[in-house]
Formats: structure tokens, C-alpha cells, sequence
């Protein structure tokens, strides 16, 4: 197979996945060990912190700060080396494998913004901020709709 069609098929399996599971999915967060919600919790508020700041460094111009922060949520994120193998275990079993897409997806997308910060690219990090804020609500509509019940799923 070539490379190109190996992304491509690997596109369309991704895009099978989530779709099925916006359609399907259980909420996630009552399967987590209390470690891993409090370790989550922990990294989305520092991701909405960091996506705050990124947001008005992005319209002032400040692509330092853009690059710092963004670079920051790639670092932070929740499947990094920062968990055990035991949390990384009960990680796995409490979530769907299209869960660990999603914040995998989210993590690329993270660390592309911080590449437009380095690059000074406003278009483009203007485009991945918008990715990024799809993919939060995405991940929340589909996997935690019992905290976040007035979260609608994004239609394409
Ligand atoms: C792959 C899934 C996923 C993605 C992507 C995601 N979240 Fe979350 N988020 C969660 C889960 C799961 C919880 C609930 C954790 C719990 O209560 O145990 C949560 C909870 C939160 C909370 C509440 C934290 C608290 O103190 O209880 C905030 C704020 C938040 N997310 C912000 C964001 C923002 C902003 C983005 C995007 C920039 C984002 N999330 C992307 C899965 C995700």
C-alpha cells in the first residue's frame, strides 16, 4: 500500500469511529478510578486556562505566547508520562478507544498551534484554535454528557 493511501484509509477509519461513537457513546467519567478524575480534572483546567490566554495572545498578535501556551497543553497532556502504568492501565479500560483518538487528535492539534505561534502564521492559528474548540466540545457531547448535559453534538 502506499503512504497515500495508508493515510487516506486511516481518514476514513477515523472518521468511521467518530462518527459511530457520537452516536453511541456512554458517558465516560463515572467508569474513572478517582485518581484519573482528579488528574483529568486537573488538566482541563489548565487547558481552559492556557486556550484563554492563547485566545487574546492570538487577537493581540503575541505569538510567543501563543507558542508558550499551546506548547504547554501539548506537554500537560493527560496520556503523557505523568500517569503510571496503572493509571494508564485503568485509563484504558474505562474509556473507548475513540476517547484516546479524540485527545490524541487533540494533542496533534495542540502542538501544530504551537508551531503557528513559532511561525507568527494568525490564519493558521486562528484555523487550529477553531479545531481545538471542536474537538472540546466533540469529546464532551459525546463522553461527558451526564456533567455537561446542554453540550450539543457538532454536526458536519
Ligand atoms: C478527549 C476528551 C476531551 C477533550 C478533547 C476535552 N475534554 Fe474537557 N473534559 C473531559 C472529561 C472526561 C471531563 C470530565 C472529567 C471528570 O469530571 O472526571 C472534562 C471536563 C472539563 C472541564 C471541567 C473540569 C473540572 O474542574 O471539573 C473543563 C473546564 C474542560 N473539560 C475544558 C475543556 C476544554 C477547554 C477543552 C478543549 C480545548 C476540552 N476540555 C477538551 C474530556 C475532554
Amino acid at each position: 500500500m502506499t503512504t497515500r493511501s495508508g493515510k487516506l484509509l486511516t481518514a476514513l477509519l477515523l472518521g468511521l469511529s467518530l462518527s459511530t461513537s457520537s452516536l453511541a457513546a456512554e458517558p465516560v467519567t463515572p467508569k474513572l478510578t478517582d485518581k484519573l478524575s482528579r488528574l483529568l480534572q486537573e488538566e482541563m483546567r489548565s487547558v481552559q486556562a492556557a486556550m484563554t490566554t492563547i485566545h487574546s495572545a492570538m487577537v493581540m498578535g503575541q505569538h510567543e505566547d501563543v507558542a508558550e501556551n499551546a506548547q504547554q497543553i501539548h506537554d500537560s497532556f493527560i496520556l503523557s508520562q505523568s500517569m503510571t502504568d496503572q493509571d494508564r492501565k485503568d485509563l484504558m479500560s474505562a474509556v473507548p478507544e475513540d476517547f484516546v483518538k479524540l485527545d490524541q487528535e487533540f494533542h496533534e492539534l495542540a502542538a501544530a498551534l504551537a508551531e503557528a505561534g513559532r511561525t507568527e502564521d494568525t490564519d493558521e492559528q486562528q484555523k487550529l484554535f477553531g479545531e481545538m474548540t471542536r474537538n472540546c466540545i466533540q469529546c464532551h457531547s459525546t463522553y461527558v454528557s451526564d456533567r455537561f448535559p446542554g453540550v450539543q453534538a457538532i454536526k458536519d
